[in-house]
């Protein structure tokens, strides 16, 4: 296996070094409490924390409070404490889809804006505890609809701009949001995507259901003729001429919630992940200063949307906790051709690139050429996230797009662990392409077996995690027995992770996948239960089971076993009909990749769908389905690999 040695360069005025690495490390899990009370003040806070961890992860008892004493405001952190040093420094360009479409805004534009934001919320009845739901493209108001919200005490729930309107209303309803913000329209190459009225149509939805979403805020971004409903919605560019620009930070305990972050599990909807204000701002401004060993005027650009996680933590608010400039972009890697993401580089100097395995496959694909068109010159350090990477796409991130000069962050973590948990350090980590290498200060990692069992050494297990840290998520909006159950019943005292991993003879972690049924696809997680759902309310289909399989671009591709009601016959038109039924249903994300008619799923006698075999199936992987005797009728399987080699 090949290992990519720390470079000399990239020890030069490197925050951690190798021997600080390993000596934070280990005060990080030895004294827990005294690292994380020196290290909590890293952001202002308005009454200074007594009391730093007190947690416990005992299944019936599991509670995660961190700084609970404390009390801040975040949009103060990432805004105001920064006026007086860096006011005009940028705090966001904004790139759009259209190449010739850009901005700048400073800090002090945006704290302005944040506070006018504030302003208009409060004026529309929206303050401490309230829930915002916040549909929007990639565009600056999105970040301040986010900071906003932070700055009024309220809770956000973003939704991703690519979920349809079935999707984003149960997401209304489950966080029984008082207002939504929205746009009239977003920009995806080229494509406009209807927001507000996929908006109003959840709306309608989630009235039916019993939640009435009181108002609605929509920014202008393309000027698209969208009806308004009196009383209720309202333009941002007037409201925001109504209202001041100053508007004083509400004091927030550091327990109180940040945002609802709607996450796919195995079973059932998705949840509603709760992330609270102290711990979890710690944690963004820790991981971004130094998984990026992030310097001072640095141009530091995630791509991914803020309708994810990733958005969220390094997008936002790691960034702008740190006083960083941020990028954001609106549209996407391939528009208007496979070079634009090197040419917004170059455009805008980037020196941090932080991006999915999933854009870099799609990039490799399109040829070299488009990244020698740009000199790339302003790179410094490139990252990776969102699913394992293949040491094929690792490799041609390292040489063709870094020329060996540059170091890859490879960093594991989860919507549910608020910020990275596992990664090289660029300064002091050598690098094994699709390891993520180390855990981030008082992260415990363990591999268990299936029952349980502690695995040392060189394993291969069920990644756990022992103790707490201070991103971690607090519960399952509105549901603590299902985040009990979800993350700590499975391994009881340990959160369960859900992924497998590998620990290898240099004490290395390798992440393996999801063993549970969740699967990835292009780096955002999807339910298969969710995808199931979406089928089988399809008037004529009688039953379907859904898995991942091997996607050369996306990583994984949704695979669908579909069984039709009696009577119906199976079609193209069909499939067709009902990849867009999916699609309408929770949006172009979960489109299914393959329909493979199934005139009978296996099942156990009392059942259970065995998906094991049907993955097998999926991956073309006919020797090795294993003991098929227990279904309830084993000639089934028999009946699904005769079809699915005569691709039927
Ligand atoms: O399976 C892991 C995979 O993505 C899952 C988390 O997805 P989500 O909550 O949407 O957050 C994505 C961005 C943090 C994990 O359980 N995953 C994430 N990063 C990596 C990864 N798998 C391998 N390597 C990674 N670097």
């Amino acid at each position: 296996m090949t290992i990519v040695p720390v470079k000399d360069s990239w020890k030069n005025g490197t925050l951690l070094t190798r021997e600080r690495y390993l000596d934070w490390y280990r005060r990080s899990v030895e004294d827990v409490e005294g690292f994380w009370r020196e290290h909590g003040r890293r952001i202002s806070w308005i009454k200074p924390y007594t009391v730093v961890k007190n947690t416990s992860f005992q299944p019936g008892a599991v509670s995660i409070k961190w700084f609970e004493d404390g009390t801040l405001n975040l949009s103060a952190n990432c805004l105001d404490r920064h006026l007086e040093t860096r006011g005009d420094q940028t705090a966001i360009i904004w790139e759009g889809d259209d190449p010739e479409d850009s901005r700048r805004i400073t800090y002090r534009e945006l704290h302005a804006d944040v506070c006018r934001m504030a302003n208009v919320y409060k004026s529309l009845g929206v303050g401490r505890g309230d829930r915002i739901s916040i549909y929007m493209p990639m565009i600056p108001e999105a970040a301040v609809a986010m900071l906003a919200s932070a700055r009024v005490g309220a809770i956000h729930s973003v939704v991703f701009g690519g979920f349809s309107p079935d999707a984003l209303a149960g997401r209304m309803e489950g966080s029984t949001s008082k207002l939504l913000v929205t746009a009239d329209e977003g920009l995806r190459a080229g494509r406009k995507v209807p927001l507000k009225a996929n908006g109003d149509r959840a709306i309608e939805i989630s009235a039916k259901a019993g939640h009435q979403v009181e108002k609605v805020l929509v920014v202008r971004r393309t000027g698209a003729d969208v009806p308004m409903v009196e009383g209720r919605d309202h333009w941002w560019h007037e409201e925001r001429e109504r209202v001041s620009t100053v508007s004083e930070p509400e004091e927030m305990g550091a327990e109180d919630p940040l945002f609802i972050l709607y996450t796919s599990g195995s079973t059932g909807k998705p949840k509603g992940v709760l992330h609270t204000t102290g711990g979890y701002l710690v944690w963004a401004s820790m991981t971004h200063q130094y998984v990026f060993d992030y310097r001072e005027g640095e141009v530091f650009w995630c791509t991914a949307d803020v309708g994810w996680v990733t958005g969220h933590t390094y997008s936002v608010y790691g960034p702008l906790a740190n006083g960083g400039t941020t990028v954001m972009f609106e549209g996407v890697p391939n528009y208007p051709d496979a070079g634009r993401m090197w040419e917004v580089v170059d455009k805008h100097a980037v020196n941090i690139f932080y991006t999915a395995p999933t854009a870099i496959r799609a990039l490799m694909g399109a040829g070299d050429g488009f990244v020698a068109r740009a000199s790339r010159k302003s790179l410094r350090l490139l990252g990776s996230v969102g699913e394992p990477i293949n040491p094929e796409a690792w490799n041609w991130y390292y040489r063709t797009v870094g020329e060996e000069r540059l170091p890859i962050v490879d960093t594991w973590w989860q919507t549910e662990t608020g910020g990275i948990l596992m990664t090289p350090l660029p300064g002091a980590t050598d690098l094994k392409p699709g390891s993520a290498a180390i855990p981030f200060f008082s992260v415990k990692p363990e591999l268990v077996d299936g029952e349980g069992k502690t695995l040392y050494g060189a394993a291969d297990g069920n990644l756990c995690i022992t103790d707490s840290w201070p991103g971690q998520m607090r519960t399952v909006y509105g549901d603590h027995e299902r985040f009990e159950q979800t993350y700590f019943s499975t391994y009881p005292g340990k959160y369960f992770t859900g992924d497998g991993a590998r620990r290898d003879e240099d004490g290395y972690w390798w992440i393996t996948g999801r063993v549970d049924d969740v699967i990835n696809v292009s780096g955002h997680r999807m339910g298969t239960a969710e995808v199931e759902s979406a089928l089988v309310s399809h008037p004529k289909v009688s039953e379907a089971a859904v898995v991942g399989y091997p996607h050369d671009v996306k990583g994984q591709g949704i695979y669908c076993y579909v069984t039709l009601m009696n009577g119906e016959a199976p079609s193209d038109d069909l499939k067709q009909e009902l990849v867009r039924h999916v699609r309408n249903e929770i949006g172009p994300i979960a489109s299914p990749d393959k329909i493979q008619w199934a005139p009978g799923l296996p099942k156990t006698r009392s059942g259970k769908i065995m998906r094991r075999i049907l993955r097998k199936i999926a991956e073309d992987d006919f020797g090795a389905l294993g003991d098929t005797s227990t279904l309830a009728d084993p000639a089934v399987v028999d009946d699904l690999v005769e079809n699915r080699q005569n691709r039927k």
